[in-house]
C-alpha cells in the first residue's frame, strides 16, 4: 500500500518519494537483520547454558538452569539492546512466556506454514505495528524442536524429570513435542517513537 503510493507520487513528482519509500523498506530490513543477529546470540547463549548444565548434572539439574538462567539471559539482551527480547509459545511452560494476541496470531501462521511444507527453522515474520497506542517494530523467529529438547519437552519424560517439572510448573503445556515441531519462537519488540 505504502509502496504503491510512493510509486504513484514518484510518477507525479519525480524521484524523491520513491527514495523515501525505499528508505522505509531499508529501515525495515535493517531492523530485521539486527533482530536476526540478536536472536542468534540469544539462542547461542541459551544453548551454551543448557548443554553445560545437561553435561554436568543431567536434565533435572538443567531444569533449574533453564528456570533461572533463561529469564536472566533474556533480561540481559533486553537491557543491552533497549528492546524487549524473549521467547514465547502456543504451548508454554512458564506462563510468563504466554503470547500476546499479535504473537499468538504469528505462531498460528507459523503452524500453518509448517503444515504447508516450510521447515520450522526457516520461519520468521516481522512488521511495523501499533501496540498500546505506540508504533513498534516486531520480529519473531520460530524455534524448532531438536533431539536434545525431548528430555524436557518430549512425549516420554524420565519420571524424575516429570516430577521436577510438575513441582515448578503445575500448568505445564510444553510436553509432547516431536523433533521438527515448532517448540515456540523468539520474539523481539523494538520501540519506534
Ligand atoms: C533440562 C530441561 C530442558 C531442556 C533439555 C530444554 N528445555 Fe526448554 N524449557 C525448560 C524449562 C524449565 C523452561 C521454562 C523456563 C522458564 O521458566 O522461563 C523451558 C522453556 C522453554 C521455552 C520458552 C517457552 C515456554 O515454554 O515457557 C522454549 C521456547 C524452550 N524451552 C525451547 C527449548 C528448546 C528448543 C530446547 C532444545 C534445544 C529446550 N527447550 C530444551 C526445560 C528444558
Amino acid at each position: 500500500m505504502k509502496r504503491a503510493l510512493g510509486v504513484g507520487l514518484a510518477a507525479l513528482l519525480g524521484a524523491a518519494p520513491l527514495a523515501m519509500a525505499s528508505t522505509e523498506a531499508d529501515d525495515l530490513e535493517r531492523r530485521a537483520a539486527e533482530s536476526r543477529e540478536v536472536v542468534r546470540a540469544f539462542m547461542q547463549a541459551l544453548k551454551g547454558e543448557l548443554m553445560r548444565a545437561m553435561q554436568e548434572g543431567g536434565p533435572v539439574r538443567a531444569i533449574a538452569v533453564c528456570r533461572e538462567r533463561a529469564p536472566a539471559v533474556a533480561a540481559r539482551f533486553s537491557r543491552k539492546t533497549g528492546w524487549e527480547v524473549g521467547r514465547t509459545s502456543l504451548r508454554y511452560r512458564n506462563p510468563a512466556n504466554a503470547p500476546d494476541a499479535w504473537e499468538r496470531h504469528v505462531l498460528e501462521s507459523f503452524e500453518a506454514r509448517r503444515r504447508a511444507g516450510e521447515p520450522a527453522a526457516r520461519l520468521e515474520h516481522y512488521e511495523v505495528t501499533v501496540r498500546d497506542g505506540r508504533r513498534v517494530f516486531r520480529y519473531m523467529k520460530a524455534i524448532p524442536t531438536g533431539g536434545v529438547c525431548l528430555a524436557c519437552h518430549g512425549e516420554r519424560l524420565a519420571p524424575e524429570v516429570a516430577r521436577a517439572l510438575d513441582r515448578h510448573y503445575p500448568g505445564d503445556r510444553a510436553r509432547g513435542f516431536r523433533v521438527g515441531d515448532i517448540r515456540g519462537a523468539f520474539t523481539i519488540v523494538q520501540p519506534l517513537d
